[in-house]
């Protein structure tokens, strides 16, 4: 049996996500979908108009299928999380159970159970304001949705994860060194998210045989990217200083997504794994 993965966070065809699916596809996984609620409609419309058909074509040539999309919001557990507002917004309430527990309820009951789970999400309400100037409400919402949407995305998967399974998610290099700019608690929210690996793998380890890694990855100029204002200068600090000088291709990070889902990756968990063209390496720019 071919595997299955579940992938959080595609809305367009630019991000890591969609790269990481087309590469599992390639290597012959089943494609699931977790689309953000107010994203779904458009990403479903682009989907079924066929605006992003070229981007689906798999080195064989084939077209990458997508078994099933999901809406899902990762900062809610469960329907009683929900408040009032959200529920009633009109983005949201053309969608239904789209709370963590109860999208991996709905795959269970369609699919039974999973062999992937990749976590491609990250919000951070204030990223453009400085760590020192961040509010208590805008910290908490970048680590909620950014950090502990992985840890919910995990606990409510594990019990439909076949043993050998594997997660990833992605971070980035803030989390460890300073990169002004990417402010909002979202430096505190990756430091979390790679802290959080670890532990993870101990327990997903020894509990369901399942691995847990996670990539930081280098720039990329997605929707999200775009919305924090520099990663233009980023991609251009890459591009000037990093080993290789090279531009970073979002199929790089989808490969390597792919390996580490691999058996070929069966001793490798806990860790976080750069794909940066080397940027990581350097102590100084040059
Ligand atoms: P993206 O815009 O393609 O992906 C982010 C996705 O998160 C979007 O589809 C958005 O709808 C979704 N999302 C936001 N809040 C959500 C929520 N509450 N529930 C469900 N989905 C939600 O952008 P990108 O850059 O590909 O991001 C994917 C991951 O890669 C993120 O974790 C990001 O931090 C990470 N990353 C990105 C880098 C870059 O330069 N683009 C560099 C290093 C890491």
């Amino acid at each position: 049996r071919g595997k299955r993965a579940f992938i959080a966070g595609i809305a367009d065809d630019n991000g890591y996500g969609w790269a990481i699916a087309k590469s599992l596809a390639a290597a012959g996984a089943e494609i699931l979908v977790g689309t953000w609620v107010p994203a779904l409609n458009i990403f479903e419309t682009s989907l079924r108009r066929g605006k992003f058909d070229q981007s689906r074509v798999l080195p064989d040539g084939s077209l990458m299928e997508i078994a099933k999309v999901y809406p899902l919001d990762a900062v809610f557990d469960s329907p009683e999380d929900v408040p009032e507002d959200v529920k009633t917004n009109k983005r949201y309430a053309g969608s239904s159970k789209w709370t963590v527990s109860e999208v991996a309820e709905s795959v269970k009951q369609d699919f039974g159970t999973i062999d992937i789970l990749v976590h491609s999400l990250a919000n951070g309400p204030e990223v453009s304001k400085l760590l020192s100037e961040t509010s208590r409400k805008g910290y908490l919402a970048a680590i909620s949705a950014s950090s502990y949407s992985f840890i919910s995305l995990l606990k409510h998967f594990l019990p439909i994860m076949n043993p050998g399974g594997a997660t990833i998610s992605l971070t980035y290099i803030a989390s460890e060194r300073i990169i002004p700019g990417y402010g909002g608690g979202m430096s505190s929210a990756k430091a979390a998210l790679e802290s959080d690996t670890k532990v993870l793998a101990f327990e997903a380890g020894r509990k369901h045989k399942v691995r847990v890694n996670t990539i930081s990855a280098g720039p990329l100029g997605s929707r999200a990217a775009k919305a924090i204002g520099f990663i233009d200068m980023m991609i251009n600090y890459s591009l000037e200083n990093a080993p290789l000088q090279k531009e970073l291709y979002a199929e790089e990070v989808g490969n390597t997504a792919a390996f580490l889902a691999s058996p070929l990756a069966s001793a490798i968990t806990g860790a976080t794994v750069y794909v940066d063209n080397g940027l990581n390496a350097m102590g100084v720019g040059v």
